[in-house]
């Protein structure tokens, strides 16, 4: 008698000429076991239930790269690792070994089976379902800072089949917890004039020179104002809290008196009102009252304080300023650290710089793959004929333009605004949650997967308003892989 799994093998046609009368069941077709029961004829044995195969010898490779000359600990110079499973715990850490030059390794060896994943060879054996979570400790006391690194189970290729098996190299960095300013001029044939750019190097920046970064470009930070205020709330974020990837700010802010943020923070032409004498600061020569509401302002602005200013809407000048120039020279600074990538790359801005963000992202999905459009100005133009109406023109036309709505790169895009930017002719809030439900329609976005809208119930429209809410963008955009710190028992 042949075995049916050998005949099944020999092919299976034969099989069911050489099926043999003496056998238990007939192949494929329901059957009765031996205690009565209903099964299914499978490979000569009638079943009721099939065991999951599990599985075992399955192997990864974790590297940590950190330069050795930085490590302050005097006695013991190794690196060690804590994590939530594969034979890693929270309390004492496994030693890993030195391969080469700044450059630590470690081997897990595990199983893994329908309830999931446990060390192979390990005493104490916790299962985890779904991430490795761990953390690299200098002498196993000196622990790094950051959110935990993480390998989402299961991985491809571990098993033994595979000569090679899956490696993730992670940057770990210990010491430093602040990130530092830093700036240059740079000419731009684009925009006219030598401008100045401001830059942010996150905390590890100069200790773990492995390191490299995602970039975010954005709008309104100018070396040496107000922007230095965001320096501490990114460092809390990557370094304290913990709760978002490390990154590179550039940023721009560098406009000539006048008008010119509305030149370059608007993607098409325009008319704007602005004061017929002096500027907002100064209420337009005191011809505004110092508690204007957004009606007096509309009609004041109409009758009396404003004049009619046609903007250019240079906006993708700036745009290609800051990639053919400005990113390439960030890029030296940062000695090549800077990941240039789409998925890497976002821009973010409030208010007209929140137009610029979403115009930025909409008409160029290749470069851009997060974006944060911040209360913004939606609104632009204001329609030149009545004065106090509003055109909406990146939800009327940019949106709308079945060639942007093809062809898209994956995106990451927050919106967020204030409830009390709500009033007409501007309609700030309505018209931010109306762009986000538009964006969530179009194919390849889906609200909460890689679009998001937030309004902050009572938040007026105002620059404090936007460096107060940065930390709900940065970990939407770039949330840390794994929890923030070991967790409390
Ligand atoms: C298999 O099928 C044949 C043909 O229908 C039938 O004669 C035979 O009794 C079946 N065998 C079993 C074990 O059910
Ligand atoms: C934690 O892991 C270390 C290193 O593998 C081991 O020596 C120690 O016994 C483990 N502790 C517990 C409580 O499992
Ligand atoms: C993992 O398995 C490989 C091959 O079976 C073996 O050489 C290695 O020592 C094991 N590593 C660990 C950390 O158990
Ligand atoms: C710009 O950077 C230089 C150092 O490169 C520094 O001396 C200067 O203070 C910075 N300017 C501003 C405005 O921060
Ligand atoms: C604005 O201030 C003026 C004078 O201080 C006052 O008379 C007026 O009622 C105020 N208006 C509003 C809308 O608060
Ligand atoms: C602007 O200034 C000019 C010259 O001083 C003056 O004639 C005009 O009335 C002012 N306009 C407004 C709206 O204040
Ligand atoms: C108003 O805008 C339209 C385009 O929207 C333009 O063709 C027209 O010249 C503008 N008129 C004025 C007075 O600026
Ligand atoms: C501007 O307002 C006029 C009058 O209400 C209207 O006809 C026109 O369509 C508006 N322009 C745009 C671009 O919406
Ligand atoms: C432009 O968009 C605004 C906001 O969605 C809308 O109210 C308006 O009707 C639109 N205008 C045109 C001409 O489609």
């Amino acid at each position: 008698m042949i075995k049916r799994s050998e005949a099944l093998q020999i092919c299976c046609f034969v099989s069911i000429l050489i099926w043999d009368v003496d056998s238990v069941c007939n192949e494929t077709l329901s059957c009765v076991t031996q205690d009565g029961k209903d099964g299914y004829c499978m490979e000569g044995q009638c079943l009721t239930e099939i065991q999951s195969r599990p599985r075992s010898d399955l192997e990864i490779r974790i590297v940590a790269k950190y330069p050795e000359i930085n490590i302050k600990e005097i006695k013991n110079k190794m690196l060690y690792i804590r994590g939530n499973g594969l034979g890693l715990n929270w309390t004492t850490g496994k030693k890993m070994t030195k391969t080469s030059t700044d450059t630590w390794e470690i081997n897990f060896n595990f199983t893994s089976s329908d309830d999931g994943f446990r060390c192979q060879d390990c005493s104490n054996n916790i299962i985890i379902t779904k991430k490795l979570e761990y953390r690299i400790l200098i002498a196993d006391k000196t622990n790094m800072v950051g959110g935990n690194f993480v390998v989402d189970l299961p991985v491809s290729m571990p098993s033994s089949y595979f000569h090679e098996k899956p490696l993730f190299e992670v940057y770990p960095w210990f010491y430093s917890k602040e990130g530092h300013i830093s700036n240059f001029t740079i000419h731009s044939p684009e925009i006219g004039k030598e401008r100045q750019i401001y830059l942010y190097f996150p905390p590890s920046f100069n200790e773990n020179t492995y390191k490299t970064y995602p970039n975010l470009l954005v709008f309104d930070l100018y070396p040496g104002d107000f922007s230095e205020l965001l320096a501490p709330i990114v460092d809390k974020l990557l370094a304290e809290t913990g709760t978002t990837k490390e990154f590179i700010i550039i940023g721009y802010g560098d406009y000539q008196p006048g008008h010119e943020r509305f030149y370059l923070l608007t993607p098409v032409p325009g008319t704007f009102l602005t004061c017929a004498n002096g500027t907002f600061y100064d209420l337009c020569d005191n011809c505004l009252p110092i508690n204007y509401t957004v009606d007096e302002y509309q009609r004041l602005m109409i009758e009396k304080c404003g004049k009619r200013d046609n903007i250019e809407g240079f906006g993708d000048r700036l745009l290609n300023f800051f990639l053919d120039k400005v990113r390439p020279k960030a890029q030296e600074l940062a000695n090549d650290r800077i990941l240039i990538d789409q998925p890497n790359t976002g821009v973010m801005g409030y208010s007209l710089g929140g137009l610029m963000s979403c115009y930025a992202a909409w008409t160029r999905s290749s470069i851009f793959g997060l974006a944060a459009c911040q209360s913004p100005s939606l609104w632009w133009p204001i329609n030149n004929t009545t004065l106090n109406s509003c055109d909406f023109d990146f939800i009327n036309n940019t949106l709308r333009d079945q060639s942007f709505q093809q062809s898209r790169f994956p995106q990451k895009i927050v919106l967020d605004a204030g409830s009390e930017e709500s009033a007409s002719p501007y309609r700030l809030t309505q018209s931010t949650v109306e762009a986000a439900k538009i964006i969530s329609k179009i194919p390849g976005f889906t609200m909460n997967r890689n679009v998001w809208v937030n309004i902050y119930p009572g938040a007026s429209h105002n620059f404090l308003e936007w460096f107060s809410r940065f930390w709900t963008v940065c970990q939407t955009l770039l949330p840390s892989d794994g929890a923030p710190q070991i967790p409390r028992s």
